[in-house]
């Protein structure tokens, strides 16, 4: 791991501006996602805009915090804006409670936070696939494989599995400079059972950028900015409820102190070396309530 860590911080010291990089990316795309303003009643929007200045005002009184405390908060807001972090900072320090509440009633697989990196319409790629990589591709080979079923164990054929995760630096493609467009994402149709075999490689673990707003609070904190290694998924069927999760890897860095609190035991993956000696595969199963 020291070894990979000193690959990210090279990798991140020849990268000027990171952190506005990948911050007005995530802008961007955040925005082209979110095109119609969401109706949301007077009521509903007083609600829960007075419940949450509320409980900001008791932080206030509980802590006694002074003028000086609170001109700092206003210029470091400010700095959010301006380096383009709002995405990453909610991502990291909000999704993960939002998720849980949307998910409570699940039965089948459970759910993870999106972060601010996925990217639509990935190229569409058959149940036996590799993902989109560059030829010299670092990191250790894996094979992930397993089956879409209905919660009442139904094979649900041809539904869509799309992954998209970081590379062997812990960078993502279309948020970091000189990586191809699709690198490392793709739209997975699985066969008539459900089954889809995809090769990637096993990414590594990732760092907030240090380089803005989020590093600052991280670093005034002296809090861990990273997160552990993980895989994005979005798993879909006709039908069925859309999963947006994470898979991690067991006994991997961060695991256990994932900045983003988005880790679930249930996530964990234990990938086993394959036979031909060609890296590793894991097998995971994905259960979608109906819509
Ligand atoms: C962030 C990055 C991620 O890769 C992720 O999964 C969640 C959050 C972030 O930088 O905010
Ligand atoms: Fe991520």
């Amino acid at each position: 791991m020291t070894q990979q860590l000193d690959h990210a911080t090279d990798l991140h010291d020849a990268t000027v501006a990171r952190a506005a990089d990948s911050g007005a990316n995530a802008t961007a795309q955040f925005q082209a996602k979110q095109k119609a303003a969401v109706a949301v009643s007077k009521e509903r929007v007083s609600e829960v805009a007075t419940a949450a200045l509320t409980a900001l005002h008791e932080v206030i009184r509980d802590k006694q915090v002074t003028y000086e405390e609170y001109d700092a908060l206003k210029a470091w807001m400010i700095a959010v804006g301006q380096d383009g972090e709002w995405p990453l900072f909610l991502d990291v320090w909000v999704e993960h409670v939002v998720e849980e509440v949307a998910n409570a009633d699940r039965e089948g697989s459970k759910g993870s936070i999106e972060g601010p990196y996925y990217v639509p319409d990935a190229p569409a790629l058959p149940a036996r696939a590799t993902l989109p990589q560059r030829d010299d591709e670092a990191g250790t080979p894996l094979r992930f494989q397993g089956q879409v079923r209905a919660v009442d164990g139904t094979p649900l054929g041809g539904a869509l599995v799309e992954l998209w995760h970081a590379d062997d630096a812990g960078f993502y493609s279309q948020f970091a400079p000189g990586i191809p467009e699709w690198n490392l994402r793709g739209s997975i149709t699985a066969d008539d059972e459900g089954r889809f075999w995809i090769d990637t490689v096993q990414p590594a673990p990732y760092q907030i950028p240090t380089d803005g707003s989020c590093g600052r609070l991280i670093d005034a904190a002296g809090w861990s900015a990273w997160r552990p290694a993980h895989l994005h998924l979005k798993v879909s069927a006709p039908g069925h409820r859309l999963i947006t999760t994470q898979l991690y890897f067991e006994g991997g860095e961060y695991v256990a102190n994932d900045i983003a609190s988005a880790v679930k035991p249930e996530l964990v993956l234990a990938p086993t070396p394959r036979a031909d000696g060609q890296g590793d595969k894991v097998t995971y199963d994905f259960v979608l309530d109906p819509a």
